[in-house]
This record gives C-alpha cells, sequence and structure tokens, in this order.
C-alpha cells in the first residue's frame, strides 16, 4: 500500500506500535497528546487542515473506565465529540478514519460471544462515550472502520500482563474476577488484522480481538506461568477467582460478557485470528518488558 496514514494516539500502546509498523511500508505521520489535545475541538480543526493524509486511525481515548465513570462531559468530549470533529475534517479531504472502540459498548448479558449485529448497550460511561464515537465516525462517512477491541496489551507500553506478572512477582496471594469473560487482543496481531482490513473494501463496524474467549482469572494465571517459564521470579502459584462485583477500587460497572467473535472479519479477510495463549506467550518471551524481572545469569 502507498497510501499515506495519520495516527491520532502516537504516545498510546496501540498508536506507538502503529506508527512503527506502519512506517515499514509507506508514509505515516503520528499525533501524540503534545501535538493534538483532543478536548480541544477547534484546536482538532487547526491541526489537521492543513495536513494531507488517506487515512487517519484514532487510537487515542480517554481509556480510564473509573475515572470516565465520574468525569462523564470529558469522556465524551474525548471520545465521542473529538471523534466526530476529526471524522468530519477527514471526510471533506476524501480520507478513510479507523475508529478503535471497545467490547465495553456491550452490557454482558449475551450468552455467547457478541457479533456486530448484537446490539450495543453499554454498562458504564466509557462504554456511552465510546459508542456515541463510532455513531459519531460512521455518520461522517460510511467508508469510515470502527475495530472493536478488547484487553489490548502489547510491547509499546505496559497493560494488564506487565501489572499481573509484578505483583505476582511481590506477592504470594493473588485475585482476579472469575466471572469475567473477554477476548484478549495483541497489539502486533492487531496491527496486521488492521492493515489486511484496509486493503479491502470493508466498510462499518469489525470485531478484531484474538480467538477464544477466557475469564480474566485464567488470563492471569497465563501470564504468570509463562513469566515462571521465562525464568521471571514469580512467587505467586495459583490465582483465586473472585466476583468482578466485588472488586473494591471499581467505580464503573464492568459488564460480565463482552466476549467478541470475529466470523465477519474471517469473511471479509481469510484471516483467522490466533489463539489468545499463542500471542501472550510470544509477548512474554520476546518483550523486553520482562526482562528486568529476569534473575541475571552471569555477572554484570
Ligand atoms: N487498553 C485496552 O484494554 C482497550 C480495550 C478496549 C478498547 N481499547 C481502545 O483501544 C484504543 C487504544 O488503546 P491503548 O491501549 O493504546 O490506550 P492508551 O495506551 O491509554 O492510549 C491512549 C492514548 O490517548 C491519549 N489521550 C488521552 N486523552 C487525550 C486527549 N485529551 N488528547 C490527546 N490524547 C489523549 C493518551 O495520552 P497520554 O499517554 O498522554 O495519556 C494515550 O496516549 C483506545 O481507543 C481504547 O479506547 C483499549
Amino acid at each position: 500500500m502507498n497510501e499515506s496514514f495519520l495516527v491520532v494516539g502516537s504516545g498510546g500502546r496501540l498508536g506507538r506500535s502503529l506508527v512503527d509498523c506502519l512506517a515499514r511500508s509507506g508514509p505515516v505521520a503520528g499525533l501524540d497528546r503534545k501535538h493534538l489535545d483532543l478536548s480541544d475541538g477547534d484546536g482538532i480543526r487547526r491541526v489537521l487542515d492543513p495536513l494531507e493524509y488517506d487515512h487517519l486511525v484514532l487510537t487515542a481515548a480517554l481509556t480510564a473506565v473509573d475515572h470516565c465513570e465520574t468525569h462523564r462531559e470529558e469522556a465524551f468530549a474525548v471520545n465521542a465529540t473529538a471523534a466526530g470533529i476529526i471524522a468530519e475534517v477527514s471526510a471533506a479531504k476524501g480520507a478513510r478514519v479507523t475508529y478503535i472502540s471497545t467490547d465495553m459498548v456491550f452490557d454482558g448479558t449475551k450468552d455467547g460471544p457478541y457479533s456486530e449485529e448484537d446490539p450495543a448497550r453499554p454498562a458504564n460511561v466509557y462504554g456511552e462515550s465510546k459508542l456515541e464515537g463510532e455513531r459519531r465516525v460512521m455518520a461522517a462517512s460510511a467508508r469510515n472502520l470502527v475495530a472493536r477491541v478488547s484487553w489490548v496489551h502489547g510491547p509499546a507500553r505496559p497493560a494488564f500482563p506487565e501489572w499481573i506478572i509484578g505483583r505476582a512477582c511481590e506477592e504470594t496471594h493473588l485475585t482476579l474476577p472469575g466471572d469475567k469473560l473477554c477476548c484478549p487482543t495483541y497489539t502486533l496481531d492487531l496491527i496486521g488484522w488492521l492493515d489486511a482490513l484496509w486493503r479491502t473494501p470493508a466498510q462499518g463496524i469489525f470485531h478484531l480481538c484474538n480467538s477464544s474467549p477466557c475469564l480474566w482469572r485464567d488470563w492471569g494465571q497465563a501470564c504468570i506461568d509463562l513469566a515462571r517459564e521465562n525464568g521471571i521470579p514469580v512467587i505467586a502459584d495459583t490465582i483465586r477467582p473472585v466476583p468482578v462485583d466485588s472488586v473494591p477500587s471499581f467505580v464503573a460497572r464492568r459488564a460480565k460478557n463482552t466476549a467478541m467473535e470475529t466470523a465477519k472479519f474471517t469473511a471479509a479477510t481469510g484471516i483467522h485470528p490466533r489463539h489468545w495463549r499463542e500471542a501472550l506467550r510470544e509477548f512474554v518471551v520476546q518483550s523486553p518488558t520482562f526482562s528486568r524481572y529476569k534473575p541475571l545469569t552471569h555477572a554484570p
């Protein structure tokens, strides 16, 4: 592809890796919070107006779910209003926008994984604001894409795997929700799936995540088991499951099932996302983040 890309959110976990990967095959520019504050609508127009690009990928968002719950206006300004302005400016240039959205647009009442056809009914303010962002982006141009992702992790910025492995190196007794089902998404896989979609005329909403839903507790257990296998000095053993509603630090409600199916993506591209365990293994083995936990095998 020789089309040019602009990544809004290049300081974040997905945005940073996306800029690095896209730079290997063509022109790409990134904007982080320093260049573009999404809470400033006029500023967005001022920054984007002079820029030329074929694709804009909006990865930036107010992602702190509990903060959003108590800062509704800020959540909607960043996740919905800014997305709408970005999509309008981009549509006027004839550029396509890909809006990275979330599994949290679902309320968790379905028995089984969600498809793109299922009605979205968010259980918290973060999910509501992202759903409104999806609507505004699609209203600006039917050519746009919405990619719903979940439990995002990858090398550019620590996420849940680094957090749970870090805790497992310091504490023996750990708990995690054993009644929350979701699908982990490895950023380096996600970038390959997005690239495949951009090579098709696909438009509208797509679910993109690694295959096979898992419980939060089982994801955490896999993280610490892989860490131990890779020489990281983990002292925790079996993670005890607890109800998600009992986690004292959660302000926003977490839906119990937000697993997503990816059949629509497979039909569009022929790609079957690999199992989350395979992606996690690759991440834990290869990520430089984990090397600081590894005991030295030789004198420095
Ligand atoms: N992480 C997940 O588990 C998860 C799950 C489902 C969906 N998603 C979606 O996936 C996308 C990428 O997530 P991620 O994991 O890469 O998140 P991330 O690392 O938190 O990146 C989000 C970026 O948005 C930036 N940002 C926040 N408020 C901003 C503002 N007012 N103006 C400009 N930039 C602002 C942040 O800047 P700072 O670095 O300066 O804070 C950060 O760089 C997001 O759209 C998110 O909603 C993520």
